[in-house]
């Protein structure tokens, strides 16, 4: 085969705050020649996930960091161009975590295939990856729903959210969904039948718009995004209340963490339950929650939605627009 050349992503320098273009740097070079065992993939979609900005920081955290000029890595389907892997044939779609690379020579075992029959190749990022078994995991393990609850998300629109909003839809739940625009308010409503969803960017009496909008109190909080949007949820927890705290993405670029109102007494007074958790917890699981999502998604009862920004060197611009709530449903860069 001819020598190809292949673009990569470094990790250039550590963001202060809010990560920027100059995070990140694209460098040249060659594919390397295939092993026995190995297989050359063509990356066709690469995730951005905001859990990457916390690999970005020296804080200890529970995804190993990012080292300086080191080719970023994370959530890619590809397509096998060649293979000396027996399991593998030309033309095979697979995922797994691997670098910001056009090309990828990989080991056939960091991988898992991925069966286009059943779903576009890219919701293997999305609705049936990563994000969606957090949104099944997070939201029926922890957040426990029961039919009639009403259950707040924060971030409802994008990946994991939608998701949840969706399932808590499906349990006979109320949803209802906290986002930053106007838009995303529409989406919620009138594409995912969302019972009712707030614009936090447009409301300054959010407590009082959740109130409106849970007449009956909070049974399950799914949080996506702590800081004040949680501190205005959390005033409207009922008694037994169940918080499944699956992300933080308020906080993530705050240069010092904010001191919130001390909130032991209302998990007292309501006898709620907190609990933090990661999707890899359920890693044994995976398979009966892909099945599940999968049916749901062939049954209509789970749509997919999908912000792709296309061209390899958009990868920067497409994580740093999580952070500026530029995505609906499951931000993708597509690798021309
Ligand atoms: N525990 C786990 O295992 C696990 C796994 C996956 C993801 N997560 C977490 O789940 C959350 C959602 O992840 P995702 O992949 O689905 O991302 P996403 O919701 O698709 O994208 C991030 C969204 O967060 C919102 N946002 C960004 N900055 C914000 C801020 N300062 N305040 C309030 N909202 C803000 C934006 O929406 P708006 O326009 O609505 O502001 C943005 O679109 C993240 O916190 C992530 O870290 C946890």
């Amino acid at each position: 085969m001819a020598e190809m050349i292949n673009r990569q992503i470094l990790f250039a320098k550590r963001p202060e705050g809010m990560p920027d273009e100059s995070c990140f740097k694209i460098v040249k070079g060659q594919v390397p020649k295939l092993q026995s065992g190995q297989i050359l993939i063509h990356s066709e979609y690469i995730s951005v996930d905001p859990y990457m900005r916390g690999r970005m920081s020296q804080r200890k955290s529970y995804s190993a960091g990012y080292e300086l000029n080191e080719v970023i890595t994370g959530g890619v389907v590809g397509r096998v161009i060649e293979s000396r892997a027996d399991a593998f044939r030309n033309g095979d779609y697979v995922v797994g975590t691997l670098g910001w690379s056009e090309y990828s020579v990989i080991d056939g075992k960091d991988v898992r295939k991925v069966d286009k029959e059943i779903a576009p190749v890219s919701t293997a990022l999305g609705i049936l990856g990563m994000p969606g078994l957090t949104a099944y995991f997070g939201f029926l393990e922890i957040g426990k729903p029961k039919e009639g609850e009403t259950v707040v998300i924060s971030a409802a629109a994008g990946a994991v959210g939608s998701v949840v909003g969706q399932i808590a839809k499906i349990k006979g739940c109320r949803a209802v969904g906290i986002a930053g625009s106007d838009e995303k308010v529409d989406y919620l409503k009138n594409d995912l039948n969302f019972d009712e969803a707030i614009n936090y960017k447009k409301n300054n009496e959010l407590e009082m718009a959740i109130q409106k909008a849970c007449p009956n109190g909070v049974d399950v909080y799914f949080d996506n995004v702590g800081g004040q949007i949680s501190d205005a949820v959390l005033m409207q927890l009922n008694n037994n209340a169940r918080i499944s705290v699956c992300g933080q993405i308020a906080l993530y670029n705050a240069k010092e963490q904010p001191i919130g109102p001390r909130i032991q007494p209302l998990i007292l007074t309501h006898t709620a339950l907190m609990q933090g958790f990661l999707v890899r917890n359920f890693s044994d699981h995976y398979d009966e929650a892909i099945k599940a999502l999968s049916l749901w998604y062939r049954e209509g009862k789970i749509k997919n939605k999908e912000s792709v920004l296309t061209g390899f060197e958009k990868l920067p611009l497409a994580f740093i627009g999580l952070f500026k709530g530029e995505n609906i449903g499951k931000q993708l860069v597509k690798v021309e």
